[in-house]
């Protein structure tokens, strides 16, 4: 067991099987110290590692972290091309989580990305793709409207083709044309730095997941924060629409 989970969670904890993270407040974490938001951002990038490793640690199965979102592009041109480059060297670093047994996924659509970035993403989720310890998925302009959108898409294409009989549809099938196929819904999704929305993260698969927010900015949060937002899960009384 984590010496982390010793300090703030024990055996009784139940542990999420899937979290969602929205890294947010990296912007706010520089200004505060007068530096340039990428610092920031690199500052988040640095953290999303430390707490890939704890939530290992603490048994979670699935990992989501919402990097950059399909509206993150209004951004100014310099902050949109540091998120990039920090992509280009985590995709580089990543590869030490191969080591540690995390299978990689992305979700999103790609084809905005640049072909060196969309190469290295094949390229580790192929070379993930076995292992078992635990599941990272990282959101790189992702959207959740974007993803149902593309989701009807390909059912719709079905209908056209006299496939399928619109009235067949269901939600099973809706879920199996988004991103995440294969990827269980969210338990329980984090948001730092005081904001207290979805933002289009996982709108479809967050639909019963219990949220955690924090006032604490991204780059300042701590495996002890992962605690207790674990801990804050686990005494929630979900019902899933029953009683
Ligand atoms: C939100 O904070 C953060 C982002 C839009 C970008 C997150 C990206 C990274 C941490 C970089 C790389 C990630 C990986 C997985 C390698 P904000 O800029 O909206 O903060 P603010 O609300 O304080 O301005």
């Amino acid at each position: 067991m984590a010496e982390t989970k010793k300090m703030i969670l024990d055996d009784n904890v139940a542990v999420p099987v899937h979290v969602g993270v929205i890294m947010d407040g990296n912007g706010r974490w520089a200004k505060k110290r007068g530096l340039p938001r990428k610092l920031g951002h690199r500052e988040g990038a640095k953290n999303f590692r430390t707490i890939t490793r704890h939530a290992k640690a603490v048994g979670v199965q699935y990992i989501t972290f919402y990097a950059f979102s399909t509206e993150n592009w209004k951004r100014p041109k310099d902050e949109v091309d540091a998120i990039m480059e920090l992509f280009e060297k985590y995709l580089d670093e990543v590869r030490d989580f191969v080591e540690e047994n995390i299978r990689i996924r992305f979700i999103g659509d790609r084809s905005a990305l640049s072909e060196n970035l969309q190469r290295k993403m094949a390229s580790v989720e192929e070379d993930s793709k076995d292992f078992t310890a635990m599941t990272l998925v990282l959101a790189i302009n992702y959207g959740g409207r974007d993803e149902i959108c593309h989701a009807v898409k390909a059912i719709a294409r079905k209908v056209k083709e006299g496939a399928l009989d619109p009235e067949d549809i269901t939600q099973d099938m809706i879920e199996a044309n988004l991103y995440t196929e294969e990827i269980p819904p969210l338990d329980l999704v984090i948001r730092p730095s005081g904001e207290q929305r979805l933002s289009n993260f996982m709108i479809w698969q967050a639909a019963y997941a219990e949220f955690y927010y924090t006032n604490i900015l991204w780059p300042d949060f701590k495996n002890e924060d992962f605690d207790r937002a674990v801990l804050a899960y686990s005494e929630r009384n979900r019902r899933f629409g029953g009683v």
